[in-house]
């Protein structure tokens, strides 16, 4: 490590954190309540927390021992195919690699359900590679991923992985299908970022 990485998680970077200053951006700043499906170890949940916003984290593991408490940040136990949430009760969804572990279908009918009309959801995740289109995205990663590990240390935050079972075009065809009228887009490090707007 040769220098240090502008970022707010430059003491806890990776390909994840790499992208919550962008997901906390895009929430919208009104958001009231605020859902983070396959929270982990809650660090997203808190740093979306905002004064007068209630982040409840998810995870199927529940609350890590690790996990801090922060003012309304609420970290439970809960599964991204049976949401804790009624209809329509949600301003705003984050998820971050998280998709490859569910039943995609019901997740995503779940963040249908429970996002409030107008409500933002933001799906972060990847894909297996497929032919030379993705052969090249890969090879940007690649170049990003040596430029930024060069000035910090990758943080493994000891959170369930698994391979992601789809193809980034499968990916990216499931999520057109069940949040239609989203905008994909290809990130570098390996991840893409989805993002819909539940209709009025
Ligand atoms: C790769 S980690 C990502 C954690 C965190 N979102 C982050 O930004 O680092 C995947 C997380 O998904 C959780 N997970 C696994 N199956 C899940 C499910 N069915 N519903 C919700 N979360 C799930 C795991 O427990 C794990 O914390």
């Amino acid at each position: 490590v040769t220098g240090t990485l502008a970022h707010p998680f430059a003491e806890r970077w990776n390909h994840n954190a790499h992208y919550y200053p962008r997901l906390a951006a895009a929430v919208p700043a009104d958001a009231g309540v605020v859902l983070d499906i396959g929270c982990g170890d809650g660090t997203l949940a808190r740093y979306l927390a905002r004064p007068g916003r209630m982040v409840l984290g998810l995870d199927p593991d529940g609350p890590s021992p690790a996990s801090t408490p922060a003012p309304g940040v609420h970290l439970a136990v809960g599964t991204a195919e049976e949401l804790p949430c009624a209809d329509s009760s949600v301003d705003a969804v984050t998820m971050v690699m998280v998709l490859h572990h569910t039943d995609a279908l019901r997740a995503l009918a779940e963040i249908r359900r429970v996002l409030r009309p107008g409500g933002t959801a933001l799906v972060l995740g990847y894909g297996r590679s497929d032919g030379p289109r993705d052969a090249a995205y890969e090879l940007r990663d690649l170049l990003w991923h040596r430029r930024l590990s060069r000035r910090t240390v990758a943080w493994e935050p000891g959170v369930a992985v698994a391979d992601p079972a789809g193809t980034w075009a499968e990916a990216r065809a499931l999520l057109r299908s069940e949040l239609p009228g989203g905008t994909y887009r290809r990130l570098p490090l390996w991840r893409y970022l989805y993002t819909w707007r539940r209709p009025r």
